[in-house]
């Protein structure tokens, strides 16, 4: 997906470092309670120390809702996620992406038109209407708005199980479930993964490939599959493979290992313990004195959770270290300069969502906040 980040004056480009923190800092002190900044878990540390609150995707997109009184959102982390936050918040608040080309390659692996696409396409085969849509957060506004005009929700890896049960699991009083089939996008193993906890398994699923006619699956295949999963991927996690976990293991036999479930089925399945970027410090806040923890998941965080926990040794499972590029993005630079033009009372890189989309994005949102 093009964005078009223009490239920033001299001022931040030539900047020291030092520069930089005073301004931020003299920024945040003007604007005080008018600015809040939300940080993801995978930014810098440089850029995280000036979040007002760290979290997840999840977690984010709570903050944003709960705090109505900040004018100015700023948000470190990706493109969907400050779409997400402009959906959530009100109408007088403005969210600002401090680099428009922060974009998350996962997410812009489906799009509209593919999906309208698979959803004529099924329907021509399958009971479309026992069919539930469900997004992952890693996605398009008006991805979420296709879902919440279908009557799905979104999700996030920390509620995923709890979404796909919602859609999936039969009611224990009518016997009745919500629907029979899920088509799940964009990321393939975030189903796959929440599926087998759900003690489905391979047999039950399909990948839905939308460079092919009809996902490039038979008849059968459409009626057969329990979830049909998009041909998605996250190319940071992906990289995870089951010699990082046999070397681990040979390294640290007393070792514990804890995956993000955008990693393939063959890492999680090997993982001691599987879960979102919250779940994944938290494992390791709870991990006794003395503990080695290898970690799937980018680096930034797995980074700063070793720094910041002591008496743990938290490693990358990957030795070749791979940041996300686009979280990346996001430095003092930007930030410094989204935040020099808010006290002058300019809002620059504004991330807006259309009414229309807004509406029926909010609707797959809001359920998912009121499933979990
Ligand atoms: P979390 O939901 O764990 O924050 O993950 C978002 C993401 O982009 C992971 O790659
Ligand atoms: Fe997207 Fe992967 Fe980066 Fe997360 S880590 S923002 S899924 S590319």
């Amino acid at each position: 997906m093009l964005r078009l980040q223009s490239p920033l004056p001299d001022r931040y480009s030539d900047a020291t470092g030092l520069e930089l923190d005073q301004w931020i800092k003299a920024a945040k002190n003007t604007l005080g309670d008018r600015l809040f900044i939300l940080g993801h878990h995978y930014q810098r540390d440089d850029v995280i120390q000036w979040a007002d609150a760290r979290g997840d995707s999840f977690r984010l997109s709570v903050l944003a809702q709960d705090n109505p009184d900040a004018d100015y959102i700023v948000f470190c982390g990706v493109h969907f996620m400050a779409e997400s936050a402009d959906i959530l918040t009100a109408d007088h608040q403005s969210v600002v992406l401090p680099d428009l080309n922060a974009g998350c390659s996962m997410a812009d692996m489906a799009d509209i038109d593919e999906v309208e696409e698979a959803w004529d396409a099924l329907a021509t085969v399958v009971d479309i209407e026992r069919v539930m849509p469900i997004t992952y957060m890693n996605s398009a506004a008006n991805l979420k708005a296709f879902v919440g005009r279908h009557g799905g929700a979104v999700c996030t890896s920390t509620n995923a199980r709890a979404v796909l049960d919602w859609a999936l699991t039969p009611d224990p009083e009518t016997g009745e479930s919500r629907a029979d089939q899920v088509l799940f996008f964009p990321d393939q193993h975030l189903g796959r993964n929440t599926g087998f906890t759900m003690g489905y398994d391979e047999s039950d699923m399909r990948i839905w490939d939308p460079r092919m006619e009809r996902g490039g699956l038979s008849e059968a295949d459409c009626k057969d599959a329990t979830f049909l999963l998009w041909k998605g991927h996250c190319s940071v996690h992906q990289r995870f493979r089951p010699e990082h976990i046999a070397a681990f293991r040979q390294q640290y036999p007393d070792g514990k290992i804890v995956a993000h479930p955008e990693c393939a089925r063959d890492v999680c399945e090997l993982a001691d313990s599987v879960g979102s970027t919250d779940h994944i410090i938290r494992y390791v806040e709870a991990a006794p004195e003395g503990s080695v923890i290898g970690v799937a998941t980018e680096i930034h965080l797995v980074q700063r959770l070793d720094k910041e926990t002591d008496g743990v040794k938290v490693v990358s499972l990957d030795p070749l270290i791979c940041p996300c590029s686009t979280m990346n993005r996001i430095d003092r630079q930007h930030l410094a300069w989204v935040l020099e033009n808010l006290v002058d009372g300019k809002v620059v890189n504004q991330i807006t969502v259309e009414p229309a989309v807004t509406a029926e994005a909010k609707l797959a949102l809001d359920l998912m906040l009121q499933i979990t």
